[in-house]
């Protein structure tokens, strides 16, 4: 079976606020999604990395990405879901491909955590996903803004990407799901009444959504640059 890094970086990042795209802007020499592209390249077991951009796009030809197995699909939809679906459906995968959904905003993605997910993942039917146990109490609020519950943080996870699936499973999945409904493809895949797997990830491999959130990537890159 393949092995199909998939990137949905068809988002306008509306919520950074930026000219461009987040996923465009350079970040230590490149652009910042390019940084999430070399990890999945340089993982060995993986066979092509397909970038899923806006049929609007005015930003993906404008740089030298320079990555082995790269491959651009001009088919981004109005979610990331639609994204996602729609690069699938012009990947043409076979059911047993499997497909390893990562977010181009997770820049800091490092090869280690890439290899972790894939060799827990072997032999499993279904897929799992990189997911870190949550480090902090959680609280249930009411409408007022008080506490109403505190949450037991016992068996609870905050899900990152990639999320790595059986390319059968994901088109099952993502079939005729409302967009709105779901915010992960784990979460579609758990409406067909199957179980992802948990791997734990690691708490560097945030996804970049505010201008704040900037130095802490460029950070962590130039540390892996030493
Ligand atoms: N994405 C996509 N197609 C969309 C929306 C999002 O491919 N219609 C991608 C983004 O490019 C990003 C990933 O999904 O790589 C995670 O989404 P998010 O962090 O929410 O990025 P944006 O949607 O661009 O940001 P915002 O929600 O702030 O607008
Ligand atoms: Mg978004």
């Amino acid at each position: 079976a393949r092995m199909i890094a998939l990137v949905p970086a068809a988002g306008s990042g509306s919520r950074f606020g930026a000219p461009s795209p987040k996923q465009y802007l350079q970040l230590n020499g490149k652009p910042l999604m390019w940084h999430a592209l070399a990890t999945l390249a340089a993982v060995p077991g993986v066979d092509e990395v397909a970038v899923v951009v806006s049929p609007q796009d005015e930003w993906f030809d404008g740089f030298d990405w320079d990555l082995p197995k790269l491959s651009v699909r001009r088919v981004g939809g109005a979610s990331r879901a639609e994204s996602v679906a729609n690069g699938l459906a012009a990947l043409a995968c076979a059911e047993d491909d499997w497909v390893l959904v990562h977010d181009a905003a997770r820049c800091c993605l490092s090869v280690a955590a890439v290899e972790r997910l894939i060799a827990a993942l072997s032999g499993h039917v279904v897929g799992g996903l990189l997911a870190l146990p949550v480090p902090d109490t959680v609280k249930r609020a009411d409408a007022d803004g008080h506490v109403a519950a505190t949450v037991t943080r016992n068996g609870l996870w905050l899900a990152q990407t990639p999320q790595m699936f059986r390319a059968g499973v994901l088109e099952n999945a993502l079939r005729g799901v409302a967009a709105e409904d779901i915010t992960d493809e784990a979460a579609a895949v758990e409406r067909l009444g199957l179980k992802p797997l948990l791997v734990e990830g690691d708490a560097q491999n945030f996804k970049v959504t505010y201008p704040r959130d900037l130095a802490l990537a460029r950070a962590i890159l130039a540390a892996r640059e030493d």
